[in-house]
């Protein structure tokens, strides 16, 4: 039977600082490539987080850490909440119990102007691009810029025009979205996040609505970031050959929990849980 969403769940309180990051370095050795060291903090910790719409349970006691510079990659079957939980870690969405903290700041509760910081420090690329129609390529990547961090206008112009070069589109600097394709608006769209300099990225499927011949060239550019950029990168993606290449660690969801994660190889290769087997061997 369905669990009603008044039901009040009952979670512990977030642990303590130092002992999440002993905890989660003892828990995390050998489910990622990317170095941690001890004593280091992970970045993003999401402990017990439970999420439900209506009466409907979207996520249960999802506990993740991830640490400062590591590339996540999150799989699942649609409908298993990944999105879900993409949107609470930017409080796109209210948990309805449990925690996230960034640097051991819980932000599951943050008011308006904190709500305010973690929205710069915590980057989003949407599978619908989102660019202002009326703006050309380059003043939709200065408007974050000028508008959140209060950048004078050369300042913002110049990082624009350094970051969609970055992403092989300096020569549409000056057109609008409706002139672009797919593909060169996803483009402008990470150029705009990246502009930001965000410590942490959020990924939703930014590929998925791209004719296939574009995908690659977006690829291209996370691939870019993930390898040489150190931002902290959490992709919901269903491109499993970029997952593979290049994820530090490999996160399989469905129905609203974390069933397995560990290094791509082993998770590809001899995932441990039949319906990661399943999914996996279902999507080839
Ligand atoms: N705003 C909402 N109101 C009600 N239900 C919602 C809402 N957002 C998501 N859901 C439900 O939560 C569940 C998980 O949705 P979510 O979008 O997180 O899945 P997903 O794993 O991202 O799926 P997909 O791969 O299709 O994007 C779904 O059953 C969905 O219908
Ligand atoms: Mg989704």
């Amino acid at each position: 039977m369905a669990r009603k969403s008044h039901e009040v769940i009952e979670v512990p309180d977030a642990l303590d600082a130092n002992k999440a990051a002993e905890i989660a370095f003892a828990h995390d050795q050998g489910l990622t490539s990317h170095a941690f060291t001890k004593g280091e903090h992970p970045i993003v910790r999401i402990e017990h987080l439970n999420k439900s719409f209506d009466e409907t349970k979207v996520l249960r006691d999802v506990n993740l850490d991830v640490w400062p510079g590591e590339v996540v990659v999150v799989l699942g079957p649609s409908g298993s909440g990944k999105s879900t939980m993409l949107r609470c870690i930017n409080l796109l969405e209210t948990p309805s119990a449990g925690h996230i903290l960034i640097h051991d700041n819980e932000i599951t509760h943050a008011s308006g102007s904190e709500v305010n910081k973690l929205r710069r420090d915590v980057g989003m690329v949407f599978q619908s691009f989102n660019l202002f129609p009326h703006l050309t390529a380059k003043e939709n990547v200065m408007i974050g810029q000028t508008k959140v961090l209060k950048k004078d206008k050369a300042e913002a112009e110049a990082e624009a025009m350094k970051q969609l070069e970055a992403v092989g589109l300096a020569d549409r600097a000056d057109f609008k979205p409706a002139q672009l394709s797919g593909g060169q608006q996803q483009r402008v769209a990470i150029a705009r996040a990246v502009a930001m300099h965000p410590e942490i990225i959020l990924f939703d499927e930014p590929t998925s609505a791209l004719d296939p011949e574009l995908v690659r060239g977006v690829l291209d550019v996370m691939r870019d970031l993930a390898e040489n950029s150190g931002m902290t990168m959490i992709v919901v993606t269903h491109e499993m050959g970029f997952a593979r290449d290049v994820a530090d660690r490999v996160v399989f969801m469905e129905g609203g929990v974390v069933v397995e994660q560990g290094l791509p190889a082993k998770v590809f290769d001899h995932p441990e849980n039949e319906r990661t087997a399943e999914f996996l061997g279902s999507i080839k």
